[in-house]
């Protein structure tokens, strides 16, 4: 791809800009790392090593590009120590327990992780004068899941049924309370740091392999030459590839710097409706693509509460941050299939990645 198309997306605006993100290690921070460093940014990162074998991090030696840092978010001395040192101009907080089954199994350190770590890192980020901007990534699932049809708006009230969902809610109203508190965009002119938080859907991409997660347990499946077995055949979510909504993040973090305190609030980033799509829609699709021989069955076993379809109105995003989602089910479909597939054959995955990169942000121009 050529540097032309770089500076068009973001107008260069990443180029040796420093950038801190925690939860690096996780399946969207190896992508957000490949990505910023990709558009020339200085990426620094916080997490504690990667929690699946294999991960993404590790296929792409995302250690070469990132100066990172192996700390737990419970820290907060390390973690603050960190951030003077490296004195960031842009904040992504990425890091969390982010699974809802683990969170039925620790629901305390859901919380300590999810919550506290939040508190720990916006504490720390006012402590830091380089910072200018700090996005809060939470989910689409923070919000009170009325279970009706229409989409959530951004200034609806937090819930969560389950730990996760939430954990998800409270570190929204934590940094809620720091806007107020602290960076409140009254007082920008002092504080100079913008605040806001993402609620994203169903994310999904090559290189994911989390436990309980639908995508990651039909690769390992078919890498395995198992049957999937699926839960919840019904369920609707809305899918979305993860390139859609880290450049949401991009594009926010982004305004913040630029603009500061009227960006400073709550956005979601999901996917448009026709592509919300249930679970054995889902799997029937992913096995045509993959062919082979790919198969499923259903697990009529008991299963822990998941919420229902929870849609999200973005209108928000894309009347002021000029984002819209860019690749529909199928494409991302599809791109998950090449990724693993390109992943089975042993190819270089840090250039897979990359390509898929330049493909999102050469069809976005
Ligand atoms: N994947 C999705 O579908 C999805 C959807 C909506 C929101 N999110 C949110 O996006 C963020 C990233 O999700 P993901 O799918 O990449 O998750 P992931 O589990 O792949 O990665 C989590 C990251 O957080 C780090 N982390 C976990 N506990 C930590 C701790 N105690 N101290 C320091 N770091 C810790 C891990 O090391 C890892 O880097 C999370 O906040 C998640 O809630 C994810």
């Amino acid at each position: 791809m050529d540097k032309m198309v770089k500076e068009n997306i973001f107008d260069n605006f990443y180029k040796g800009r420093k950038v801190f993100i925690t939860g690096h290690t996780g399946f969207k921070g190896s992508w957000l790392s490949i990505m910023l460093n990709w558009l020339g940014a200085d990426v620094y990162g916080y997490a504690l090593k990667p929690h699946t074998n294999p991960s993404l991090y590790e296929l792409a030696n995302i250690d070469q590009l990132v100066s990172s840092t192996k700390g737990d978010i419970r820290d907060y001395n390390l973690l603050l120590a960190t951030l003077k040192e490296v004195q960031p101009e842009i904040i992504i907080h990425l890091a969390a327990q982010a699974l809802v089954m683990e969170s039925y199994k620790n629901p305390r350190e859901t919380y300590e992780i999810n919550v506290m770590g939040t508190v720990n890192l916006l504490d720390a980020a006012r402590q830091v004068k380089s910072v200018k901007a700090v996005l809060n990534v939470t989910t689409d699932k923070c919000y009170d899941n009325k279970e009706w049809h229409w989409g959530y708006r951004e200034n609806e009230p937090m819930g969560g049924y389950d730990p996760y969902s939430n954990s998800k809610g409270c570190s929204e109203l934590v940094t809620s309370s720091f806007r107020n508190s602290f960076f409140n965009p009254k007082d920008y002119e002092k504080h100079c740091i913008a605040l806001a938080s993402a609620r994203a859907g169903n994310v999904i991409g090559g290189g994911d392999w989390a436990d309980d997660r639908l995508i990651p347990d039909f690769i390992r499946a078919i890498m395995r030459g198992e049957k999937l077995k699926i839960r919840s055949p019904y369920a609707i979510r809305p899918w979305q590839h993860v390139l859609e909504p880290l450049t949401g993040y991009l594009m926010l973090c982004k305004k913040l710097y630029v603009s500061g305190p009227s960006f400073a609030e709550g956005w979601n980033f999901g996917p448009d409706d026709k592509d919300a799509k249930n679970v054995e829609w889902i799997t029937k699709r992913i096995c045509e693509l993959w062919a082979d021989g790919a198969s499923f069955e259903i697990d009529k076993s008991p299963q822990p509460h998941e919420a229902n379809y929870l849609k999200l109105d973005c209108s928000k995003a894309k009347t002021l941050l000029d984002w819209h989602p860019s690749w529909d089910i199928e494409t991302t479909l599809q791109m998950i299939v090449d990724w693993n597939k390109a992943y089975k054959n042993k190819n270089d995955m840090r250039e897979v990645s990359i390509k898929q990169i330049e493909k999102y942000l050469f069809h976005n121009k």
